[in-house]
């Protein structure tokens, strides 16, 4: 038997780990699954949690807190806290109000939200539904971004584009990281890509176990660096590149007018095998340096994983699969838990550590563990 979700967040839920035990009882099985899952033996998944594993802290004593915050400005917009939902496809598989439960979350919470290109609402109605919840509730309206999947034709790539800019999103966030992927869940009826629909050839992310790829039409449709080119000549908002783990790559991506990066193994869904982005966070900063935002996501489930990324380099994180779990649980009210859990987790670790502000979270807060902590 499958439990409905709760209406309000149940009794006993105090960290995002509880939303994952809860999750599964809410989700039928091939669902659990397909959220869940990482690539090949799932090597890379389990390195995205033992890469925080590895790093403790190291406090500084009665430091003067008074005026600390978690806030900070990224593209000339304030954030409330360095923390932002990922993209996630299809969260009506989670919840029947899915993105649009999602959404106001971010928006109670005010907490920045990257749309998927695979969302199972469309991305006007996420905008519409994010901005009356803020006005509703008398907040001003949190960032908004729209994550870019190319698609076979240039023109729908394009009509993608034009539509997340009319609607009001704030910038692009371009996955070049999962061009092609092992074969996915079947989706049940009702549940759609609703951005796509109308659209002839739709980007193949399916691969059919044992068929050819090379050679196909599925690596044909693949994100070349001439597509990211293409992307910062057509539009002006910011555009950022999630995906990517080498430094030379990531200099390319500046050079070519990247406005920020995204490291992420794409939560070890993809390749089994790759670093966890926070083993190469510190390097890839000595290689750019310091100006550019930042970002990681893949493994980060509380506010002191959070620290520790900030501490290692990143601008901010993103949340991936415990936004799936919280609404599968309770809907709205525990994606709005999950997120408030983290930024109060967050406040608590830089209290204890004397950081009242994120610059204050460097690399000497942190003492590298040898063997499990
Ligand atoms: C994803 N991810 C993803 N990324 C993206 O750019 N577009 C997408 O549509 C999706 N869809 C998606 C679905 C599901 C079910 C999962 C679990 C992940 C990847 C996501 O944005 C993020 O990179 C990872 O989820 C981060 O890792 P954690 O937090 O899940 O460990």
């Amino acid at each position: 038997m499958i439990k409905p979700p709760h209406a309000t967040v149940p009794p006993g839920i105090t960290t995002l780990a509880d939303y994952e035990a809860a999750a599964q009882a809410h989700l039928p099985p091939e669902v659990w699954r397909h959220i869940q899952e990482g690539a090949g033996e799932e090597r890379t998944l389990a390195r995205n949690r033992a890469a925080f594993a590895r790093w403790g802290f190291l406090p500084r004593a009665m430091a003067d807190l008074r005026g600390g915050t978690t806030a900070l400005s990224l593209f000339g917009r304030a954030h409330l806290a360095p923390l932002m939902l990922a993209p996630i496809a299809y969260q009506r598989l989670a919840h029947p109000d899915g993105e649009l439960a999602v959404t106001r979350a971010a928006a109670a919470l005010g907490a920045g939200m990257i749309a998927s290109t695979l969302s199972s609402v469309s991305l006007e109605e996420i905008a519409h539904t994010a901005r009356d919840a803020s006005r509703q509730l008398g907040l001003a309206p949190s960032p908004l971004w729209f994550q870019l999947y190319l698609q076979p034709d240039r023109a729908d790539s394009l009509a993608l584009v034009r539509r997340a800019e009319a609607a009001g999103f704030e910038a692009i966030v371009l996955t070049v990281d999962a061009a092609i992927k092992p074969a996915g869940l079947s989706l049940p009826a009702g549940i759609e890509a609703a951005n796509l629909k109308g659209m002839t050839r739709l980007r193949q992310t399916a691969t059919a176990g044992g068929r050819i790829i090379l050679g196909t039409a599925l690596a044909d449709a693949a994100p070349r660096w001439e597509d990211l080119e293409w992307l910062r000549a057509t539009t002006r908002l910011p555009v950022l590149v999630k995906g990517m783990l080498l430094d030379e790559d990531a200099r390319r991506a500046v050079e070519m007018g990247a406005d920020g990066l995204i490291l992420s193994n794409h939560g070890g869904r993809v390749l089994d095998g790759l670093p966890s982005p926070l083993d190469v966070l510190p390097g890839l900063r000595e290689a750019i340096g310091t100006s550019l935002p930042v970002l990681i996501d893949s493994g980060i489930r509380s506010g002191a994983d959070m620290a520790k990324a900030i501490a290692l380099g990143t601008t901010a994180v993103l949340l991936g699969r415990p936004q799936m779990h919280a609404l599968a649980v309770a809907g709205m009210a525990g994606a709005a838990h999950a997120l408030h859990l983290l930024r109060t987790e967050l406040e608590m670790t830089m209290a204890q550590l004397g950081c009242p502000t994120l610059a204050d979270l460097t690399p000497r807060r942190l003492i590298r563990i040898h063997g499990e902590f």
